[in-house]
């Protein structure tokens, strides 16, 4: 039996957010340098993309580069910069295509402005897309997000458009990237690592969290469908105790 139809597509996450990781140490076992490993971590995401919208995912965000991730050297951060241009380039017309919209969350002020001029140029032509939101971490880093996002509370306190009394979850949300993007249901970490390294922080207060060995280049549709059906394995509460969740389903 195919995996695909081991799934219950109507209980497929709405949004999986993952953690890319592990194209440097794919690289350097075969004895190649960290960008070697990069290029290859682009097919998986074509692949990845693929496998999402035969499951009815709608929101697929995925952490391309983090803030922390300027610290590398030099020419690690130049070549994931040429080929996220190289890549948006090529893949662009083919994503159009097929009905993805493009989004980003991160400070886009922060990239090379040939980043910023690519970015902008995909999101405007998908933006009245309505399949898969392919949603790109870019110079993001959550605790970055919820400082900016205070700060804008604050500024609405002190312009006295709101009351420091009136702020809630909703109003925070407003001033977080991903204002219109439901939670992830599905978290997915590849390469091992059993950490969210700055990811989303807010926005996983409930999600399941799905690791798994495999590095990121080797990383396939199969191993989405893997996730999404260890996903469904489980009995998500919010609180709630197991009664409570039998009796309201
Ligand atoms: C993830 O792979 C991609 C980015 C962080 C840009 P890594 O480059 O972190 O690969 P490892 O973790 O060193 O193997
Ligand atoms: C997280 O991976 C960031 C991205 C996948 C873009 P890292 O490789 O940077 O994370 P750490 O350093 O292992 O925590
Ligand atoms: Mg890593």
């Amino acid at each position: 039996m195919n995996i695909l139809e081991k799934i219950d597509l109507q209980s497929t996450p709405e949004h999986i957010a993952i953690i890319m990781d592990g194209n440097g140490r794919w690289a350097q076992k075969q004895g190649h340098d960290r960008l070697f490993g990069h290029n290859f971590g682009v097919e998986s995401v074509r692949e990845v993309l693929k496998a999402a919208q035969k499951a009815n995912v709608k929101y697929l965000t995925l952490y391309a580069f983090s803030t922390e991730n300027w610290n590398r050297p030099k020419e690690e951060v130049d070549g994931l910069m040429d080929l996220l241009v190289r890549s948006l380039g090529n893949e662009i017309d083919e994503l159009h295509e097929s009905n993805v919209r493009i989004m980003t969350i991160g400070d886009m002020e922060g990239l090379p402005s040939f980043c910023q001029t690519e970015l902008r140029a995909a999101y405007e032509k998908t933006k009245n897309n309505t399949g898969v939101n392919l949603i790109l971490a870019l110079n993001y880093s959550a605790r970055w997000e919820m400082v900016n996002a205070i700060r804008k509370l604050a500024k609405k306190v002190e312009a006295g458009e709101l009351a420091a009394d009136a702020i809630n979850e909703t109003s925070v949300i407003e001033e977080l990237t991903t204002k219109h993007i439901p939670d992830p249901e599905l978290l997915i970490r590849t390469s091992g690592e059993h950490r969210v390294s700055n990811f989303l922080l807010w926005q996983i207060a409930y999600s399941e969290f799905h690791f798994t060995e495999v590095l990121w280049p080797d990383f396939k549709g199969e191993d989405l469908y893997k996730a999404i059906l260890d996903y469904q394995s489980r009995e998500r509460r919010f609180g709630l105790v197991s009664a409570q969740i039998e009796k309201n389903a």
